[in-house]
Order: structure tokens, then C-alpha cells, then sequence
């Protein structure tokens, strides 16, 4: 009897025993808890998936309570400190961190499959001047179906493999690109004697000279900003390329669909929000009024509270350090005192503590960003770019599982039951009633 749930129900006085498997129950064990034979049975009513596991999955593990973050196993603050962004891609992806030569020949992959085709530069010329990056980049990627029809083939592992290259590859192109569309520059093509971060680097800002060079302590700050963005269970993006996935549609219209729900203020556009938020609040001196504000119901802190961390984020602490780095090359940015001082009276607040709303990813990353040459507008591209890989990761981990099918959630239906037709003649009574 151990491990198992049982259930009395009180309107037949019948009592079930269920299993608990990994400290959950089946949600289909529970239809077998019927009133009748007419009865559809149990479900759970839960939206938002506030206490709902839609899969088994070995890749990410987060303890929100402990705020503890880990790849495959690995602490992210030691994948942090010791690797490359490509490196974590392989282990994302893979399971393992790569050797040397796994790595190498990983790197090189990745490096050419960076190019994009003419066609798409030519389809990304053609978005109004003024386009918002992150929606280019949405569309951009959904476009790249049309360029590679053979991704729709998701039961081979060999064409999988060979999008998900593709995918991480043009990512930053895409994201480049759609940055010099934006501040109309000419779109500058990849460098393979760059890293990955450099070569973004290279594709955003390079101008007349020869060879970009990018400045290292930036570069390797952006590199660990990729790494922390990487993957991040099931968050709402993640879904969304599990939920479009499932359909079996191919991996560029799921990631689309993941790049979109990302684009969100309540996700990853948080730390474009950030940023509006500090520069509305303008000086150190005005951050207690906008608390109270806050506090009073009118909007939120940016970058505060998370679904599942209810302790520090662990991503934001990396982040601060890293942050210390950058201003040591690119001068403070004077945000950071607004923002110091926000954390430090949110930190102490009993309305903040209560609630255990600490500061999140987002709220340093933006901070950096802008640092680092960055317009607010290019932040959510900024965490699209790694993010890819988590979705990748998730979406053949969903395809690979033998328990998934087409997503496809129930629901309580609260609408009228059956209605006599009402003919148009009559109808403007009934439309008057409504009013
Ligand atoms: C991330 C977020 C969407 C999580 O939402 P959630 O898990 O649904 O939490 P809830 O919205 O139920 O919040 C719980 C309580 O804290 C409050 N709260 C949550 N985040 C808050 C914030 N950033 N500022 C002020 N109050 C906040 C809510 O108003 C609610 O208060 P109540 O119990 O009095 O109604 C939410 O914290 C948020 O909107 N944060 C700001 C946006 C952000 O930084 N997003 C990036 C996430 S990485």
C-alpha cells in the first residue's frame, strides 16, 4: 500500500486506490471515478498548470524553494564558470558534456550552418523599417520551413539532428539581421574564425574594418548570459514548442511558436520591461514612491517573482557577478544604482518577502545588455538565441517519448446546453436582452 493515494468518493461512498509514481499521480487514473456508467469520470481542473506534470523529462532540474538550477545534473554555476555556450548546447542536447574532439567537431558543425540563404535576407529586407526585432525574428524562423521542407521528416534522428545544427546556428544570424534591418546598417555576413559569441558580435557590429574584433570580457559575459538562458524546463515557451510539436508540425514553426510565446512582457520581454522600468523611475531618490505604487496595485516590479522560484534565482546571482566584469570595461551603467536600491528595499519589504518575490533573470540581464551596446528592443532576441536549445532539447525529448501525443488539454464546459435555433426575424429581441 505504500505508495499509493486512496481516494473515497463522497457521492457513491466508492474508494479507489490509485499509484504514486515519482510523487505524482495519473490524472487518468482518476476517470476511473464515475457516479455512474453514463459518468465521463474524474479530471483535474488546473489551469494555468499550476500543479500539473505534462512529462517526464531528464534535462532540467530546478529546485524554486532551494533556488538551484541544473543542466543535465550539473550546477549552472559551475557549467557557468567552466564552459562555453556550445559546450552546454552539446550537454543540453546530448546528455554528456563532449570531449575534446566531440566538442571540436560540434563547434565546427554549428559554425557552418551559420549562413543564411539569400532568399531569407531578401524576405527579412522586405519588414517596415521600424520592426520590432523580436517579431522579426518570430517570423523569420517560421520562414525558414519553407527554405528547408525536408525538416518536416521529424521521425528521422539523422534530419532531427540536422535542423536542430541549423536552427542554433542561425539564430544569432537571424537575430544580427534583424538588428541592422532596424537600425539600417547592410547585414554583415558569418566569420567561421570567430566563436560563437564573437561572431554575433561581428554580425551586429561590425562596420569598415576588415576584421571585427570583439572585446573578450564582453564576448565571454554574453557567452555565460547564453548559457543561463539555455534551457529552463516547462516554462510557457517550452510548452508552446512542446504543445506545436506534438502536432508534429517541423521544428522552424514549433520554435516559432516558442519564440512567440517568449516575445511576452510576462516572459522573456520582462527585461525590456526592466529597462522602462528603471528609466521611469529615473533616480535612486524616487525608488521608494514606486514601490508603494507597486504595492498600492498599480503594476508590477519588472524582473520581480517567478512561477517557480520562491528564492533568489540563481541565474540572477551569476548574472550580478557577471555584470561587475562588463562595467569594469564599459564604465557603470548608472541603472544599476536605481536597480541596487530597488532589490534592496524590495528585499526588505514584508509585501515582497511575504510573497517571496526576489529578483529573476531578467532583472540584471537587461542592465548588461545595455552595457554591452544593446537596445532594449533586442533584450528578448538576446534570450531567444540560447533559448533554441532548450527548445530543441525538449522537443525531441517529446518526440522520442513513447507516452506523448498530441497535446491537447480538457476543459469544464460553462456554456449554455442544447438551444432551440432562434431565426434571424427574432433575433433582435434576443440581441436587446444581451445588452
Ligand atoms: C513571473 C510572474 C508572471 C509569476 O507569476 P505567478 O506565479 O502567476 O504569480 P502571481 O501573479 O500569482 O503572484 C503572486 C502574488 O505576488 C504578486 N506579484 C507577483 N509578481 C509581482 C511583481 N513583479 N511585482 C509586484 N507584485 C508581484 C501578485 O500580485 C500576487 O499578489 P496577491 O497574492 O496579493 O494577488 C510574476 O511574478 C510577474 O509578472 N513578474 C514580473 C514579470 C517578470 O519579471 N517576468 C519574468 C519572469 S522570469
Amino acid at each position: 500500500m505504500a505508495d499509493t493515494l486512496t481516494i473515497t468518493d463522497n457521492r457513491t461512498q466508492k474508494t479507489y486506490t490509485v499509484p504514486i509514481e515519482k510523487g505524482a499521480v495519473r490524472a487518468m487514473d482518476l476517470r476511473l471515478i464515475k457516479t455512474g456508467p453514463e459518468d465521463f469520470g474524474l479530471m483535474t481542473y488546473d489551469p494555468a498548470f499550476m500543479n500539473t506534470a505534462a512529462c517526464h523529462s531528464s534535462i532540467t532540474f530546478i529546485d524554486g524553494d532551494r533556488g538551484i538550477l541544473r543542466y543535465r545534473g550539473y550546477p549552472i554555476e559551475v557549467l557557468a564558470e567552466h564552459c562555453t555556450f556550445l559546450e552546454v548546447a552539446y550537454l543540453i542536447l546530448f546528455g554528456e558534456l563532449p570531449s575534446q574532439a566531440e566538442l571540436k567537431g560540434w563547434v565546427n558543425e554549428i559554425t557552418h550552418h551559420t549562413m543564411l540563404h539569400e532568399t531569407t535576407k531578401k524576405f527579412m529586407e522586405g519588414f517596415r523599417y521600424n520592426a520590432h526585432p523580436m517579431t522579426m525574428l518570430v517570423s523569420s524562423v517560421a520562414a525558414l520551413s519553407t527554405v528547408y521542407p525536408e525538416a518536416k521528416d521529424i521521425h528521422d534522428p539523422a534530419n532531427r539532428l540536422l535542423q536542430i545544427k541549423r536552427l542554433i546556428a542561425k539564430m544569432p544570424s537571424i537575430a544580427a539581421m534583424a538588428y541592422r534591418h532596424n537600425v539600417g546598417f547592410p547585414y554583415v555576413y558569418p566569420d567561421n574564425d570567430l566563436s560563437y559569441p564573437e561572431n554575433f558580435m561581428n554580425m551586429l557590429w561590425k562596420m569598415v574594418e576588415p576584421k571585427y574584433v570583439a572585446n573578450p570580457v564582453l564576448a565571454r559575459a554574453l557567452d555565460i548570459l547564453f548559457i543561463l538562458h539555455a534551457d529552463h524546463e516547462q516554462n510557457c515557451s517550452t510548452n508552446a514548442m512542446r504543445a506545436v510539436g506534438s502536432s508534429q508540425a517541423d521544428p522552424y514553426l514549433a520554435m516559432a511558436a516558442a519564440a512567440a510565446a517568449l516575445s511576452g512582457p510576462l516572459h522573456g520581454g520582462a527585461n525590456e520591461e526592466v529597462l522602462r522600468m528603471l528609466d521611469e523611475i529615473g533616480s535612486k531618490e524616487n525608488v521608494p514612491a514606486y514601490v508603494k505604487k507597486v504595492k498600492e496595485g498599480h503594476g508590477k516590479l519588472m524582473g520581480f517573482g517567478h512561477r517557480i522560484y520562491k528564492n533568489y534565482d540563481p541565474r540572477a546571482k551569476i548574472i550580478k557577478w557577471s555584470a561587475d566584469q562588463v562595467f569594469e570595461v564599459t564604465g557603470r551603467n548608472p541603472k544599476l544604482e536605481i536597480a541596487l536600491e530597488l532589490e534592496r528595499i524590495a528585499l526588505e519589504d514584508d509585501y515582497f518577502v511575504k510573497r517571496k518575490l526576489y529578483p529573476n533573470v531578467d532583472f540584471y540581464s537587461g542592465i548588461i545588455y545595455q552595457a554591452v551596446g544593446f537596445k532594449p528592443e533586442m533584450f528578448t532576441v538576446l534570450f531567444a538565441i540560447p533559448r533554441a536549445v532548450g527548445w530543441l532539447a525538449q522537443w525531441q525529448e517529446m518526440l522520442t517519448d513513447p507516452e506523448q501525443k498530441i497535446a491537447r488539454p480538457r476543459q469544464i464546459y460553462t456554456g449554455h446546453e442544447v438551444r432551440e435555433f432562434v431565426p434571424m426575424e427574432k433575433r433582435a429581441a434576443v440581441a436587446e436582452v444581451r445588452r
